[in-house]
């Protein structure tokens, strides 16, 4: 994957998106939609992926058949609201190990503070997927993608569900080796680095906190 942004403009991601941005949508049907449309961007994301063949036997004959080649990926969850992206990604790649970076936004500085960090080991030979909903100021994201890389992270790709101009800005600057999936890319952020229009709390709406 070369292509610094890619916005998956899918039709089914789209509408699912759509649901997910109405205030009205309720905390379960939420979740229900984060968990399909995860999976759609999880597809997106793992595109050119290594492959390796190997010989099977099918009922008709033998055949050299392609599958994955090399250690399986680490998907990395930003904590909190990236637990939510985590659990569709991993029902369709369930082989994956997985990691988490615990970074809170400091609501006045708007700076990410970190109080968690396990990922798995040699991160230095897999593919690695973080995972965060909202990719708003690019803080949180672009501090734990370099928590990742100061672990041995040498080949990142980042999945978000929204992104912010402002988001995309800051992550290809300090960061422009690691490709952005994301299903949209909004107006802006407003004063208290919400995304606007966007969907609101991420974490608060997948998990009914206020
Ligand atoms: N985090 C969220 O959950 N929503 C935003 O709009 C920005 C950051």
């Amino acid at each position: 994957m070369s292509d610094h942004l890619t916005v998956v403009d899918h039709p089914l991601v789209q509408h699912k998106l759509t649901l997910m941005r109405e205030r009205e949508t309720s905390t379960a049907v939420f979740r229900q939609l984060l968990r399909e449309i995860s999976q759609l961007l999880a597809y997106e994301v793992t595109r050119g992926l290594p492959m390796t063949s190997k010989v099977i036997e099918t009922p008709m004959e033998e055949m050299d058949a392609p599958v994955l080649a090399g250690k399986k990926l680490a998907l990395i969850s930003i904590l909190r609201a990236g637990n939510g992206l985590l659990d569709g990604v991993l029902e369709l790649i369930p082989s994956a190990r997985v990691g988490f970076v615990g970074l809170y936004r400091d609501e006045k500085t708007l700076q990410p503070v970190q109080y968690y960090f396990k990922v798995p080991e040699a991160l230095e030979d897999r593919l690695v997927i973080a995972v965060d909903p909202m990719l708003a100021t690019g803080n949180s994201s672009v501090a734990a993608i370099d928590l990742l890389k100061r672990a041995g992270a040498n080949n990142i790709r980042f999945l978000c569900l929204l992104a912010a101009p402002e988001g995309v800005a800051r992550m290809k600057e300090a960061h422009p080796d690691v490709p952005i999936v994301t299903a949209a890319v909004d107006k802006c952020l407003n004063d208290d680095g919400y995304i606007v229009p966007g969907l609101g709390d991420a974490g608060d709406r997948m998990f009914g906190t206020k």
